[in-house]
């Protein structure tokens, strides 16, 4: 069986990794990394090749940056001619970026089947751009791999089938849950970390991601978020590594951090998690660290108004904030409170790619039996 996994942006590289590595457990399986080249920095992009135990890119079709139509057209461009030459039996998506979606659209009008990892994620916001990938993959997409039971219980609404929706866990926990054992049995050697001396000099501090077009393209609603942030900071710093779009907007919008937040480039994986896994709380509007810190048992502050992953508050640290100054400092309060409360989402064991692909094979027998 052939398959194509896609990867485009920094919250993808993650994801495909621990499925990447648990097909090798299948030799009948060949696998195939696409990177779409949404995401092209270094450290926003290669850095987690390198560091996350997964083989370079069969394929890297370019598209770079551009407003949401450019993007996605340039990356179904280039992902058209691999998949008609290559024919692959199956292509994986994973979450809901620009990627996610052209690679998805690509697939199915090819006819060939489309797999889609963290399916059924819902915020009901069409605002978000995320939130109409969600969509429009699901709507096209046969297997639904789910992370937690509300995804399940979106697709059902949606009126997909029950056989074709598989709750699994979540592959980023997997990944998590590696790297988090490289570094607590040495196999990563922690001192040759960029980070590495600015934890052991400042040992207590938040840790904050932030860059969501709706937080930081907005130039009232980011001012409100530092203003609470350098509240925050006068009680303990604020690590912040900076995403490129957050940067840009920063410089623009003349945003004043207090000298308490300490901006840091942006992160690759193994820097980032070494920092926030021991943070006293994470202020973040990243998808994947509202759950990465559930899984961990980190307070999280979430910078937004709803979440698309609700289990994160009923069962894990998460609490939402909301964007303005108030609700930033009252939920960080919450946050701190809840960690006592909180447990890990069923399923979140590390063993969601596992699973993934033994219901893939068993799919894969399944047609050739029919067929044969
Ligand atoms: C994208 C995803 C978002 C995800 C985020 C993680 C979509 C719609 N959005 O948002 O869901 O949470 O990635 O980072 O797919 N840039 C660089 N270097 C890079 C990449 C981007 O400088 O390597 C700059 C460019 O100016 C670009 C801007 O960042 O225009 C935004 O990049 P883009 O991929 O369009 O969206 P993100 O905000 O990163």
């Amino acid at each position: 069986m052939k398959v194509f996994i896609v990867a485009g942006a920094r919250p993808n590289f993650m994801k495909i990794a621990p499925i990447y590595r648990a097909s090798l457990a299948h030799p009948s399986v060949e696998c195939k990394i696409v990177h779409t080249g949404q995401h092209y920095d270094r450290e926003m992009s290669d850095a987690f090749f390198e560091e996350l135990d997964i083989p370079k890119p069969a394929y890297f079709l370019e598209a770079g940056s551009g407003t949401h139509a450019v993007q996605t057209a340039k990356i179904m461009v280039a992902f058209e001619p691999i998949c008609e030459r290559e024919k692959p039996d199956l292509v994986i998506v994973v979450g809901d970026v620009n990627s996610t979606l052209a690679c998805s659209i690509v697939a199915k009008k090819l006819c060939i089947k489309v797999a889609h990892v963290e399916a059924g994620l819902r915020s009901f916001d069409l605002t978000m751009p995320e939130e109409i990938n969600r969509m429009v993959t699901d709507a096209i997409s046969d297997y639904f791999f789910v992370t937690e039971e509300s995804g399940s219980a979106n697709l059902l609404k949606e009126g997909k089938h029950q056989d074709s929706i598989y709750f699994v866990g979540h592959v980023m926990v997997d990944n998590l849950l590696h790297q988090a054992r490289k570094i607590g049995d040495g196999t990563i050697d922690t001192s040759t970390l960029t980070v590495y001396s600015l934890k052991q000099q400042k040992k207590k501090y938040i840790f904050m991601t932030l860059h969501r077009p709706s937080n930081v393209d907005n130039a009232s609603t980011f001012r409100g978020i530092i203003s609470a942030l350098n509240e925050i900071s006068e009680s303990l710093p604020v690590l912040f590594p900076v995403h490129p779009r957050t940067r840009k907007r920063a410089e623009e919008f003349g945003i004043q951090f207090s000298n308490q937040i300490i901006l840091l480039p942006p992160l690759g994986f193994t820097d980032s998690l070494y920092l926030w896994k021991d943070a006293e709380a994470v202020f973040t509007d990243s998808g994947g660290l509202q759950e990465e810190t559930t899984a961990l048992g980190v307070p999280c502050v979430t910078i937004r108004e709803n979440t698309e992953r609700p289990i994160t508050v009923a069962r894990g640290t998460n609490v939402l904030a909301g964007t303005m100054r108030e609700g930033i400092l009252s939920a960080y309060r919450e946050s701190l409170k809840k960690k006592t409360r909180a447990a890990v989402p069923p399923k979140w064991d590390g063993q969601a790619s596992e699973r993934i692909w033994s219901i893939l094979m068993g799919l894969a027998k399944n047609d050739s039996s029919k067929r044969g």
